[in-house]
């Protein structure tokens, strides 16, 4: 069975959805929250340890309801269904979604079992300083080289649990800019790092570049056969690792029903796992798994995910928002944007649909953001006062990490005043100028989350990966692909060749630049 092939826009619920609309387009929260006492308690669901707002949105109980219909009808229970049991509905790819069987320990795959084990027992040796280096010294400094799926989650997830993080430091080599190389190698002893090399490819121009490199470095002082002893590697293609010179026993698997962008759950995770060790990495897991869980299992009026989710299709198709923002009240969370970047914008930035005709309808959401307090003191100004609608996601933790209790209030009244002063503007005060006024009427949703945590950081990852998977299935496209970057490698490609040998592209603009360049 392949997924439903429906277009949203000849839905019952979407025609209703467009009357309804007009009806709502001009209403203000302001009236609606005056209107109805109850609204607050209404629009908010509580799942564990997170508590949603999403009454601060320019919806009705029936908003709601035509846009729970709008899922009815395209189906998404059984999409949802045929992701969790399997089906191959990457169909462009041939390939089945499964990345939530690398969390599932209900019903654990035995090949995602072994490799636990092996990220377990490969961690333990690290961090305890049984593993040593060509020199006899410990490992004190893990190096992640890849990029895309294989960095951004990884250092997200390194990054928001450098709490829970033991004495290695952990550093993440992307790009393919040669100067951030050297500036990271420059600082690094050999005799005490170790790399991850991390490619589910083993093709990526940039990951193998860089691995190169370091490599090349790394021999400067050392032998070939100490190789074993400070490289590793993550990735399906076997064969291209082997030729890279890594150990058999160093070498951990990918499988091709995991997606690069849904893969820190695997070993991709590893140098998270060094870093926080397996325990607290298993407790990410697990997390994920309860959010899983969570979303098969609910009904879609009380589903985190699916709640989210149309509220942003409601935003992106009928009022036309251009973009959305995310503003996490955690300097913990400092790369969750990025990371969701990648997550949402190469799985749902397509403009055929699953029928591979045209879509004349808005699909992919442009997500932006920064952490909050620092944000407020830069782009919030376009937020209250610009002439866009932005919906933003506020995430915050009740609960500080070490405890201070005087910033952990200022966090969390700046974090609820922005939300406050988004929906309400300057109704009811008196302003001096129009240029102090705020409308008002700006749309949010508020995640409160009881303390960030390994499990929570799993299962608020989870809740945006299906709430991207529920609007790809609502605007009929293929999340799980992404072609679109396949054209910008290929030219680049033949522009590398055109450079290395003072040659020509198919295009005078081009040509232009490279003469520049090689001036
Ligand atoms: O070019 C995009 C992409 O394919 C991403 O989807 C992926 O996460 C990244 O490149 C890295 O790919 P790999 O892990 O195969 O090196």
């Amino acid at each position: 069975m392949s997924l439903p092939k429906i277009n949203p826009t000849t839905t019952k619920a979407w025609n209703q959805l467009e009357s309804h609309f007009n009806k709502i387009k001009e209403v203000r929260m302001q009236d609606l929250f005056i209107e109805d006492a109850s609204r607050a308690d209404f629009f908010t669901l509580e799942w564990q340890d997170f508590y949603l707002d999403y009454s601060k949105n320019r919806i009705s109980k029936e908003t709601v309801d035509l846009l729970l219909k709008l899922a009815e009808e395209v189906k998404l229970k059984e999409a949802i269904a045929s992701q969790f049991t399997g089906e191959r509905i990457n169909q462009t790819e041939d390939r089945a979604v499964l990345h939530g069987a690398l969390r599932d320990f209900d019903h654990m795959k035995p090949e995602v079992k072994e490799a636990l084990g092996q990220m377990q027992d490969f961690s333990k040796t690290i961090i305890n300083g049984s593993w040593k280096g060509y020199s006899g010294k410990e490992i004190k400094t893990i190096v992640n080289i890849g990029i895309g799926g294989s960095d951004l989650g990884p250092d997200m997830v390194t990054e928001a649990l450098s709490y829970y993080k033991n004495h290695l430091n952990v550093q993440y080599i992307s790009n393919v800019d040669g100067d951030h190389v050297n500036e990271v190698l420059k600082k690094l002893d050999r005799e005490t790092t170790l790399f991850i090399i991390v490619s589910k490819t083993f093709t990526t121009q940039e990951t193998l570049t860089n691995a190169n490199t370091v490599r090349k470095w790394f021999l400067e002082h050392a032998s070939e056969t100490d190789i074993a002893k400070h490289f590793a590697a993550v990735s399906t293609n076997l064969e291209a690792v082997s030729g890279f010179g890594i150990a058999t026993e160093n070498i951990f698997p990918m499988w091709d029903w995991v997606g690069g962008r849904f893969s820190l759950w695997s070993a991709v995770g590893l140098s998270t796992c060094c870093a926080v060790g397996y325990d607290n990495f298993e407790q990410l897991l697990k997390g994920a798994n309860e959010m899983d869980k969570h979303f098969k299992d609910t009904d879609f009026s009380e589903n985190m995910p699916v709640i989210l989710a149309m509220l942003s299709v409601w935003y992106n198709n009928f009022f036309k928002a251009e973009t959305e923002a995310v503003i996490p009240y955690s300097q913990y969370l400092s790369k969750l944007v990025p990371y969701l970047q990648q997550a949402i914008m190469e799985s749902n930035g397509k403009s055929v649909d699953r029928n591979e005709d045209p879509i004349d309808y808005e699909t992919g959401t442009i997500v932006w953001g920064s952490t909050g307090t620092n944000a407020q003191h830069a782009f919030f100004q376009l937020l209250h006062q610009g002439t866009k609608i932005i919906p933003t996601d506020f995430i915050g933790f009740s609960e500080s990490l070490y405890g201070n209790q005087d910033h952990q209030n200022k966090l969390m009244a700046n974090f609820l005043a922005q939300t406050e002063a988004l929906l309400q503007g300057t109704e009811g005060t008196e302003v001096a100028t129009n240029f102090r006024k705020f409308q008002g009427n700006k749309p949010t949703n508020t995640l409160l989350i009881k303390k960030l945590t390994p499990h929570s950081l799993g299962s608020l990852i989870a809740l945006y990966e299906h709430k991207l998977f529920v609007q790809g299935i609502v605007w009929n496209i293929f999340s799980y692909d992404q072609w679109g970057v396949e054209l910008g490698k290929k030219i680049g490609l033949t522009t590398l060749e055109a450079i290395e040998s003072d040659g020509n592209t198919k295009n005078a603009s081009t040509n232009n630049l490279l003469k520049k360049i090689s001036m």
